[in-house]
């Protein structure tokens, strides 16, 4: 099977590329390296032993697109690219509607043109808003209680991508709800990649541990959690990526959609903690006030995916935390 990756260079692209290759599909990546370098390809190339076929095109640019479609006879698409920096979202919502949402719709006309009626679109838990409950389901309400245009823009191609497959009925459509992804691959060659904005706490763990920021700023200690600091489910990106492919591997005619999650909480101070003990050095932090938006506590509930795709978690924070370090080190090494 022939699949086109889109934002195939960026952090959960790659991984998904190495583990696609490994079961022996045949992955193209299109990007337009706005957040992710070309050297991806040979770190792809130096674990796999394969140097996926690369197109540097902008989703928003059609007749580039057109012309992918035209050579890659694809028979499935992997959703990734797209804008995520959240604080940004809320400062430039139009750049992320016309890049996340009015992106889509181009990659959707192609796929009807030339015939390719497998999509696995890349959302985010960010589309249940607050649902007043910590333990998140598929059959959940979404889309109430968003609270960036980020959010939005997931929420908005998940209703498109369900009207389209009403409207198509060819049309099989996967809609994979991340959680929190952390940690890189084990080889230390690809990860996340520190150089874009950080407003997730792993990569600005990240960037304290190599003198970049000087501080972790704990987003409140006072919230009904038993250290008093938010909680969330964080998922190895190796095993998101594994979730990738038990995907595409049960797509079926209609719209499916799976939580990618671990199932377990984990609070910021053990995040930290967690870090320090992988590290051996004592990670700089102080707490301020509540952020804006933030929840206390979810988690996925991962049930639909184990028992419909036959996928689990097997990775633990640790791993993340020993892989991230080994990623860091590698990195600087680059450097
Ligand atoms: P990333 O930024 O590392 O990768 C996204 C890639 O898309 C980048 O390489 C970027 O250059 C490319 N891209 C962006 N706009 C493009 C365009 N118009 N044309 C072509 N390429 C474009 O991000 P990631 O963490 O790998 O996330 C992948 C997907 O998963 C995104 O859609 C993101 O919103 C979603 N997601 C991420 C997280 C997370 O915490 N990392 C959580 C939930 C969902
Ligand atoms: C955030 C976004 C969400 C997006 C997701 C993945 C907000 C309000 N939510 O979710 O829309 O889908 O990222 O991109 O921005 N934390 C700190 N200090 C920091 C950073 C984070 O204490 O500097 C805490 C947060 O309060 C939270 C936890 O760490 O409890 C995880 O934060 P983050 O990585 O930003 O993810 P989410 O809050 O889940």
């Amino acid at each position: 099977m022939k699949i086109l990756l889109t934002g195939g260079t960026g952090y959960i692209g790659s991984h998904t590329a190495v583990e696609l290759i490994r079961q022996g599909y045949d992955v193209e990546i299109l990007d337009n390296l706005f957040n992710s370098k070309i050297t991806v390809l040979d770190d792809i190339e130096k674990i796999t032993g394969v140097k996926p076929k690369f197109y540097k095109v902008d989703l928003l640019d059609v007749p580039a697109m057109k012309k992918v479609f035209e050579e890659g006879k694809y028979d499935a698409v992997m959703h990734f690219a797209g804008l995520k920096a959240v604080g940004e979202s809320v400062e430039k919502p139009l750049k992320y509607y016309e890049n996340n949402v009015g992106g889509t719709i181009n990659l959707l006309k192609c796929m009807k043109k030339y015939g390719v009626d497998k999509i696995v679109f890349s959302s985010s838990a960010t589309v249940y808003g607050d649902q007043g409950t910590a333990e998140l389901t598929e059959d959940m309400q979404t889309g109430v209680g968003i609270t960036n245009p980020y959010g939005e823009t997931k929420h908005i191609i998940e209703e498109m991508l369900i009207d389209v497959a009403e409207a198509e009925p060819k049309f099989e459509v996967t809609i994979l709800r991340y959680f929190n992804p952390v940690g890189a691959h084990e080889s230390g060659l690809i990860g996340e990649d520190p150089n874009d904005i950080p407003n997730n706490l792993m990569p600005i763990i990240m960037k304290v541990s190599t003198g970049e920021i000087k501080e972790l700023c704990v987003y409140g200690d006072d919230y009904d959690t038993p250290d008093g600091t938010g909680m969330r489910d964080y998922i190895h990106v190796v095993d998101l990526a594994k979730g990738h492919v038990a995907a595409i591997e049960k797509m079926k005619p209609g719209v499916s959609i799976y939580n990618l999650g671990t199932g377990k909480a984990t609070s910021v101070f053990e995040m930290v903690a967690a870090f320090e003990k992988a590290s051996g050095e004592k990670l700089a932090y102080k707490v301020v006030g509540r952020r804006a938006g933030d929840l206390p506590k979810i988690f996925a509930n991962p049930k639909k995916a184990k028992e419909e795709l036959g996928w689990e978690t097997e990775l633990t924070i640790e791993d993340a935390m020993n892989d991230t370090i080994n990623y860091l080190k590698h990195d600087a090494e680059r450097q």
